[in-house]
């Protein structure tokens, strides 16, 4: 079967604009994890669809802004995460929780504006939506339906599943030359792990390898997009798998006040259109995220919270959390290394690809895409 998407989809700023405005500003886009934001005035900043985001617990209340000051359209905030009020480094405006300019430094002497012009500015606010430990932001202006973008008994899971996350987490951010989309397409297509990972991933999924050595399997087949002739509908691109693993737990995992799930089990939560997070032996859950930056740059942001660890345990808990994080690291560059290899190939003129029958997948997901961007 011909790809629907052609070589340009991977290549063009033309398409990337696109993809910037029909679907990271109209989806529902992953932001943030909840613990990270748990006190008053912690604030994260990041950028959505190519808008610079702030997200802020104003009194316990999230709350997502685009980070601009009125004035002079500095970023309110300047760190990616940290606890102050808001208030613009540059010369010291501070907001309200509704994004509205509080106080004006030296305002009578300076500034004079008009009732109507110092009412009127203000920081704009996106819609937010919190499932479980997940933040959502969508920045468009008639936000669409949660219930649109992912279905009921997917909600569930996520929220369920997030729930697990404790206060303690890691994050990282790498940028690399490839095309945002193939890393979701990398994660669904299992076909790569026994070629790409063959030492790192493969032993350790048991699923895989009677798979691969067409054994008869104790698992059903992986979840699928789709099962039917009937065109998919977005809901359908965010869905879950699991399957056994065959790994010796951390060392620390005794140190977990609950798990989540089967620890013999890995989970895997698949986020149209850039997130997939998994559950590792029930205690740490690596989100990858694939921030598009251009057409063929995109940057990696890897956040890992894990379960609450006793106390007396939290202290050293750090190095645990790096130590997941290299090791997430030690598979996901393999992938890196095959997708930085694709972009470097691929050519305006390359071929369309030719995928099989097990890339069902990826072909309603380029369908689904192809009738976001043309929206
Ligand atoms: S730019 Fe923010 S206070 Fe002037
Ligand atoms: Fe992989």
């Amino acid at each position: 079967m011909k790809s629907p998407l052609s070589p340009k989809h991977y290549l063009s700023e033309e398409i990337f604009a696109l993809e910037q405005k029909n679907i990271f500003r109209k989806l529902w886009i992953f932001a943030g994890i909840k613990p990270a934001l748990a006190a008053h005035n912690a604030f994260m900043t990041r950028e959505i669809g190519g808008v610079p985001v702030l997200l802020q617990n104003c009194s316990g209340k999230i709350r997502a802004f685009e980070n601009l000051c009125p004035h002079r359209l500095m970023p309110v905030q300047t760190e990616e995460f940290g606890q102050t009020p808001m208030r613009c480094v540059y010369h010291g405006w501070t907001f309200n929780p509704d994004g509205t300019v509080r106080t004006i430094p030296t305002e009578r002497h300076l500034y004079n504006y008009d009732a109507e012009t110092r009412q009127s500015m203000c920081m704009k606010q996106f819609a937010v939506h919190e499932l479980g430990n997940m933040i959502f932001v969508c920045l468009d202006d008639n936000p669409l339906p949660f219930d649109d973008q992912f279905t009921p008994e997917f909600q569930e899971k996520v929220a369920e599943a997030s729930m697990f996350f404790g206060p303690h987490a890691i994050h990282s951010n790498r940028r690399l030359d490839f095309n945002w989309k193939l890393m979701f397409e990398n994660v669904i297509d299992y076909n790569h792990i026994p070629f790409i990972h063959p030492k790192s991933l493969l032993p350790a999924i048991p699923t895989f390898r009677h798979m691969f050595n067409n054994e008869k399997q104790e698992q059903p087949a992986l979840a699928q997009i789709s099962h039917g002739p009937e065109p998919v509908e977005l809901h359908q691109l965010s869905f879950t798998r699991e399957c056994f693993i065959d790994q010796q737990p951390y060392y620390w995992t005794k140190h977990a006040v609950k798990h989540y799930g089967r620890i013999d089990h890995y989970y895997n939560f698949y986020i149209y259109p850039n997130v997939n997070f998994t559950c590792v032996m029930g205690v740490a859950f690596p989100i990858q995220q694939y921030h598009p930056i251009s057409a063929q740059k995109t940057q990696i942001r890897l956040t890992c919270p894990s379960v609450t660890v006793d106390n007396e345990y939290a202290k050293r808990h750090a190095a645990n959390l790096r130590s997941v994080l290299l090791g997430e690291y030690r598979v996901m560059d393999e992938d890196f290394d095959a997708l930085l290899a694709f972009q470097k190939a691929v050519h305006r003129d390359a071929p369309i690809m030719e995928q099989g029958h097990y890339e069902s997948d990826l072909i309603a997901m380029a369908h689904v895409y192809k009738s976001l961007l043309n929206a």
